[in-house]
C-alpha cells in the first residue's frame, strides 16, 4: 500500500477529481509537526467557487477521510493536513521493504518501452579522463534506474572512432611507432606519437599532407590503413573494457562513429529529397533559422562527413533499430548546441521522434583550479583518480581496523577499500544536480560522516553488524506482517520508516528528470535517520521483546533500502568496515 496514493484516492472520492490531479498536488510539509501530507486546497478554489480554508474545513470533517491509517485529519488555513498512523504506517512499509528485498521500488512504468541511453563514448587513441568518467558514472546510474522502472534498456557506447585525427596516428605511428609500447599500453604510446606529430607538423607541412592522404584512403577503405586504424580501436577498447570492469559498467552496442560513415550518402540523399539541403560557403547544409539555431553543417566544402551529419546517422539507425521510447544522450553541457542543431535536423526532416531524443548535460569537472581537457596536457585519468582513491581508503580502513582492534585481514582490508573508494569516486559524480560543476577534494569525499559513499556504506555495515551480533545471541526478528513492527512509533523510527517509504518516489523522479542525484539524497537521508536513531536507542538491550525484534527489523530495512539505493547510483555495499 502506497499511503500517499491511499489518501489522494479518498480525496479524489470527497472532492470529485482524478486522483492523478490530486496526487500530483499532495505536498510533504516542509515541518513534520504539521503532518505527514498536505493538500493544498486552493487548486479547487477555481472549480469550487469557494475560499481554500471553507474548502479545507469541508474536507477535513468529511466522514470518509477517517481510515484507520490515518490518525488525525486537520484543516490549517487553505490545506488539509494529513497525519498517519505511525505504528499502521511502520508496520506497512516494512513489511513491504523486507518481502520485496532488492525488487523493493520497482515499478511496471516501463513495461513495454525502450529507453536507450548512450554514455561513456570515449575517443579512442585518447586518455579516459574524468570527464568521461562523468559522464560514465551519470549514464550507468540512469541506465539502471530505467531498468528498475521496468524499461528495457539499451546500454549505447558511441565511441568517437573516426575522423581526420586518425590519418594523423597513421602517418605517426608509421614515422615513430613502436609495437611493443602500443601493445603493452595503447593509450600512451598513441597519446605520445599524436603529441609528436603535432610538434613536427609545424616545421614540416608534408605531415599535414601524408596524414590528409592516410584519411582518404582510410575512408576509402583501403587495407593497410584499415588494419592499422582497427589495432589503435582493438588496443584502446581493451583499456577502456578494464576501467569498465572494474566500476562496473557495461555496454550492449559498441557502435561508434565509425559504424555511421557509410549511412550518411543515405542521409544526404534523404535530406536533399525533402529539400532541406543548401549550399553555405561551399558546404552543404540545412537551415535551422525556425529553431533559433545557426545551421547544421552535413558536408563539409571538401565533400567530408562531421560529427553532426554521422550524429543524424545514428538517430535514424537507432530508431529503425529499436524504435525507442526515448533515446538519451548523456554527453557534457558544452555539446548542447550541437543536440539541439541535431535534432532540429531530424524535427525539420519530419521525424516525430526527434522529440524523443534527450541530450542530458553535466558540469565540468575541476580539481583545485584545474579544468580537465586532454588538449591542456595536465590529464587526470579516471584509473588515476580510483587508483589514488582506493588507496587513501585503504590507509583510514586500515587505521579504523587497528584502532578498534578487529581482526581484519590486510587483504579483506584491500577488497572493502576497493569497494569503499571506487564509491567515494563514483558518489562525488552522482551527489548533487548533474549540470553543477564538481570541484573534488578528497578530505570532502572521503569523509566517514559527511555526505559521501564511504558513509553510505559505513552506515550500511554498521547495521548488518548489528544484525550479526543478534543473529549470534538468537535474538529473533520481526518479520513482514509482525503486529510486534507496529510498536516503532517513536520520533526517530518513525523518521526511519518514513525515509525508506520516500525512496520509491526518488526513484520514478530521478528517471523523469534524468537526475541520478535524487536517489543519493534519499538514500542519504535514509542513512541519516537510521543514524540519529542508532545514537539515541538501544537496539540489542532493549527490554520490549516486541519492541526490540521490530527494531532489528528496522534495521534490516535499512540495509535492504540503503543497497537498493547505492546500488543504483552504481556503488557496492560492504559487509563490515
Ligand atoms: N566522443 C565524444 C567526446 O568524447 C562524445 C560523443 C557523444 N555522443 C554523440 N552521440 N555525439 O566528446
Amino acid at each position: 500500500m502506497n499511503y500517499k496514493e491511499e489518501t489522494a484516492k479518498i480525496l479524489a472520492e470527497v472532492a470529485g477529481l482524478p486522483v492523478e490531479q490530486i496526487l500530483s498536488a499532495i505536498e510533504i510539509p516542509p515541518q513534520r509537526e504539521l503532518g505527514d501530507y498536505a493538500f493544498p486546497c486552493f487548486i479547487l478554489s477555481k472549480s469550487l467557487r469557494k475560499a481554500p480554508p471553507v474548502i479545507a474545513s469541508e474536507l477535513a470533517s468529511d466522514p470518509r477521510l477517517s481510515a484507520p491509517w490515518l490518525s488525525k485529519v486537520v484543516c490549517a488555513g487553505g490545506y488539509v493536513n494529513f497525519f498517519v498512523d505511525k505504528g499502521e504506517y511502520a508496520k506497512e512499509i516494512l513489511s513491504q521493504i523486507l518481502t520485496l528485498r532488492n525488487s523493493y521500488a520497482n515499478s511496471t512504468e516501463g513495461t513495454g518501452k525502450t529507453v536507450l541511453v548512450e554514455f561513456s563514448s570515449p575517443n579512442i587513441a585518447k586518455p579516459f579522463h574524468v570527464g568521461h568518467a562523468f559522464t560514465t558514472i551519470i549514464g550507468h546510474s540512469l541506465a539502471k534506474i530505467y531498468q528498475k522502472l521496468g524499461y528495457d534498456v539499451v546500454r549505447m557506447n558511441h565511441l568517437g572512432d573516426y575522423g581526420t585525427q586518425f590519418g594523423k596516428l597513421i602517418t605517426a605511428f608509421r614515422l615513430w611507432g613502436d609495437e611493443n609500447a602500443l601493445r603493452e599500453d595503447a593509450i600512451n604510446e598513441l597519446l605520445r606519437i599524436y603529441v609528436k606529430f603535432h610538434e613536427v607538423e609545424k616545421s614540416d607541412p608534408t605531415l599535414t599532407e601524408s596524414a590528409r592522404e592516410n584519411f582518404r584512403r582510410l575512408e576509402n577503405g583501403e587495407s593497410a590503413e584499415m588494419a592499422l586504424w582497427e589495432e589503435f580501436r582493438e588496443l584502446s577498447l581493451k583499456e577502456f573494457e578494464k576501467i569498465y570492469q572494474r566500476i562496473g559498467v557495461s555496454f550492449d552496442n559498441y557502435n561508434g562513429e565509425s559504424y555511421y560513415s557509410d549511412k550518411i550518402p543515405e542521409v544526404v540523399d534523404m535530406l536533399k529529397e525533402k529539400g532541406l539541403l543548401v549550399e553555405s560557403e561551399g558546404a552543404q547544409v540545412v537551415m535551422l533559422d525556425a529553431y533559433k539555431v545557426p545551421p547544421c553543417i552535413i558536408l563539409k566544402s571538401d565533400g567530408t562527413t562531421i560529427y553532426a551529419s554521422r550524429d543524424i546517422a545514428s538517430a535514424l539507425y537507432r530508431y529503425e533499430t529499436y524504435h525507442f521510447y526515448k533515446n538519451i544522450y548523456v554527453v557534457g553541457t558544452p555539446q548542447a548546441l550541437h543536440f539541439k542543431q541535431v535534432f532540429s535536423v531530424l524535427d525539420s526532416a519530419g521525424f516525430s521522434f526527434a522529440k524523443d531524443c534527450i541530450h542530458v548535460g553535466f558540469g565540468l569537472v575541476k580539481f583545485a583550479d584545474m579544468k580537465f581537457s586532454t588538449r591542456e596536457g595536465n590529464i587526470i585519468t579516471l584509473d588515476a583518480l580510483l587508483e589514488e582513491s582506493v588507496a587513501k581508503t585503504y590507509e583510514i580502513i586500515k587505521t579504523n581496523a587497528e584502532q578498534r582492534n578487529t581482526d581484519m585481514s590486510p587483504e579483506e582490508i584491500k577488497e572493502i577499500a576497493e569497494k569503499v573508494g571506487i564509491g567515494a569516486v563514483m558518489y562525488t559524480f552522482v551527489k548533487s544536480g548533474r549540470e553543477r560543476d564538481i570541484i573534488f577534494s578528497w578530505e570532502e569525499m572521503l569523509d566517514f560522516e559527511g555526505d559521501t559513499a564511504p558513509y553510505l556504506i559505513y552506515t550500511y555495515a554498521r547495521a548488518r553488524s548489528i544484525l550479526r551480533k543478534a543473529k549470534e545471541q538468537s535474538i529473533s526478528i520481526s518479520t513482514p506482517g509482525d503486529e510486534s513492527l507496529a510498536t516503532l512509533i517513536s520520533e526517530e523510527e518513525f523518521a526511519v520508516v518514513r525515509s525508506i517509504d520516500e525512496l520509491p518516489d526518488a526513484v520514478a523522479k530521478a528517471a523523469a528528470s534524468n537526475e541520478p542525484f535524487m536517489i543519493a539524497r534519499a538514500t542519504a537521508q535514509i542513512a541519516r535517520a537510521f543514524n540519529r536513531f542508532y545514537n539515541n536507542s538501544s537496539i540489542l538491550s532493549g527490554t520490549d521483546m516486541a519492541n526490540r525484534s521490530a527494531r532489528l527489523a528496522l534495521c534490516e530495512s535499512v540495509c535492504e533500502a540503503i543497497a537498493v539505493g547505492t546500488g543504483l547510483l552504481g556503488i557496492s555495499v560492504v559487509e563490515r568496515m
